[in-house]
């Protein structure tokens, strides 16, 4: 896919997730997911790319809320491992060949859109997330739900609100994620190429 669609967007979670479910239905069975997210942890750096070893699901919403539909997933789907072990390995993999340092860490899903506040960072980080971001946490879900096997890779396009000097911008964002893109592209295409 080329974008998503979000819940600040206006979109009921059910719209949110209909895309990777639609994959899920044709067959697909292992995603790989992205994201730009700002980082929690004071030791990621704009730039860095982390692989999602878990996830804390702040949005307030949840995909799976209301009747369950058994043709998808059990009513009380497991996320013990939401981030599949071997995909996990696989772009630990990917990242040595390529040459990229791969970081590691807990993303923490808010609604947004609004940025966080100094305060929320250190309490995201007192929580043990590592980085923030207004996405992926409800596609994992529903894929879980599905019994997808998931792996997910953010790319740290700023410090998290107080970390820093400057103040948070959406076009500082942008140009991160751009610069960041050839290097993330290359990781993708390697691990794609060994799932
Ligand atoms: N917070 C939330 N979402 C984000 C951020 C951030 O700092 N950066 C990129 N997406």
């Amino acid at each position: 896919m080329q974008g998503r669609v979000h819940a600040y967007e206006g979109h009921e979670p059910d719209r949110v997730v209909f895309a990777v479910r639609a994959l899920a239905r044709w067959g697909c069975r292992t995603f790989v997911l992205t994201n730009a997210a700002g980082g929690v942890n004071p030791a990621l750096e704009p730039g860095d790319l982390m692989l999602l070893r878990d996830h804390l699901n702040l949005t307030g919403r949840n995909p799976l809320i209301g009747p369950n539909d058994d043709r998808l997933g059990p009513r009380f789907p497991d996320m013990s491992v939401a981030y599949d072990r071997e995909l996990r390995d696989k772009a630990r993999a990917a990242a040595h060949a390529s040459g990229i340092v791969l970081r590691e860490g807990v993303y923490a899903a808010l609604s947004g859109p609004s940025y966080e506040t100094p305060a929320e960072i250190r309490m995201l980080h007192a929580l043990g997330a590592d980085a923030v971001g207004m996405s992926t946490v409800p596609e994992v879900i529903a894929l879980r739900h599905m019994g997808a096997r998931c792996v997910a890779l953010s790319c740290i396009t700023n410090k998290g609100a107080g970390l820093s000097e400057g103040l948070l911008s959406h076009t500082e964002v942008q140009e991160v994620a751009d610069r960041t893109r050839a290097s993330f592209v290359g990781l993708l295409t390697r691990l794609v190429a060994g799932c």
